[in-house]
């Protein structure tokens, strides 16, 4: 049974081949308004979570499928004490496929090992985040055109931030190239990223605490929020949470065609007055992660038949 729980579950040709479906789907959304008819899907949340569940649900009805679901811990039998791969037996008896987000790093692999349906990883504490990097990754090839030759900035919290740690993976199997991890001393990106997945690569990369200096160099901009809620302390929390705000005047190096990526949720990270800026693409970013959704749906139902 095939499940989503790395980004590099997927190849880069299986990639390829879903930006193709989810393009064909933005030209053609008509033609797969009814591939997913009698099919449910169940959103189990152990996390709060605006866009990536809702837009899992939206990518479902608009395949013309069912949704059904938690969005909180409390209401669901986990409550209680129920274990994860308890969960997932349960849920195989319901939908066709999962979509879980958990706090605990490894919970949707358990539940991947205990489940008879496909399970997709929607976020595993500050682990991975594979569905925002297929949003990420249509995102950079309709804006860029491709994935070779790029210089892509990561800013903010890029210890606990999990959409850092699945895109650099991501990025790291294609050629040319070239990292700039921009953080302040506490949160630089975790040692077994750099070394599994920079250095395993021979990907060249730079870490610098100063946003401005880099910035003529960059293609790409990713900005992250500082994840309070993995925070040990509400104090370090404060004082780190507004290291880097991007806003117009710190864009006046920036390459004319930059592409300003961000998640989102944005709490302070990037001024309002970007979003009006033609490089602004984090908006862009959640609608391309409904089709991405779509095109995951697509395939994982797909080969589970099979
Ligand atoms: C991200 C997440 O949950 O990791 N949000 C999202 O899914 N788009 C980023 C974040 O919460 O900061």
């Amino acid at each position: 049974m095939k499940s989503l729980i790395d980004i590099i579950d997927l190849t880069p040709q299986e990639i390829d081949q879903m930006i193709e479906t989810a393009c064909d789907i933005i030209d053609n959304p008509k033609k797969y308004s009814e591939k997913c008819k009698g099919k449910k899907l169940a959103t189990l949340f152990f996390e709060p979570s605006t866009r990536t569940r809702l837009s899992f649900e939206a990518a479902m009805y608009e395949l013309g499928g069912n949704v059904i679901g938690f969005s909180e811990a409390n209401s669901s039998s986990a409550a209680k004490g129920e274990s994860v791969a308890d969960t997932a037996k349960t849920i195989s008896c319901y939908a066709d496929i999962i979509a879980m987000r958990h706090p605990k790093e490894g919970a949707p692999f358990v539940a991947s090992k205990n489940a008879s349906i496909p399970v997709i990883n929607a976020g595993d504490g500050g682990h991975n985040h594979p569905t925002q990097t297929l949003a990420d990754l249509l995102t950079i090839y309709r804006e860029k055109g491709g994935f070779n030759n790029l210089t892509i900035g990561f800013c903010g919290d890029l210890k606990f931030g999990r959409t850092v740690h699945s895109l650099i993976n991501a990025m790291a199997r294609y050629s040319g190239i070239k990292v700039v991890l921009i953080s302040p001393e506490e949160l630089k990106v975790p040692s077994y990223v750099k070394k599994n997945v920079l250095k395993a690569n021979d990907i060249p990369y730079i870490q610098t605490t100063n946003l401005e200096e880099v910035m003529p160099q960059l293609d790409v901009l990713y900005m992250t929020r500082v994840q309070r809620e993995r925070f040990f302390n509400e104090e370090d929390y404060l004082r780190l949470k507004d290291s880097y705000i991007l806003d117009l005047p710190k864009l006046a190096n920036a390459k004319e065609d930059l592409c300003i990526m961000h998640p989102l949720p944005r709490v302070n990270e990037i001024s309002v007055a970007v979003d009006d800026d033609p490089r602004a693409c984090y908006f862009k970013q959640v609608l391309n992660g409904k089709y991405m959704r779509m095109a995951l749906i697509l395939k994982l139902l797909e080969e589970a038949e099979k």
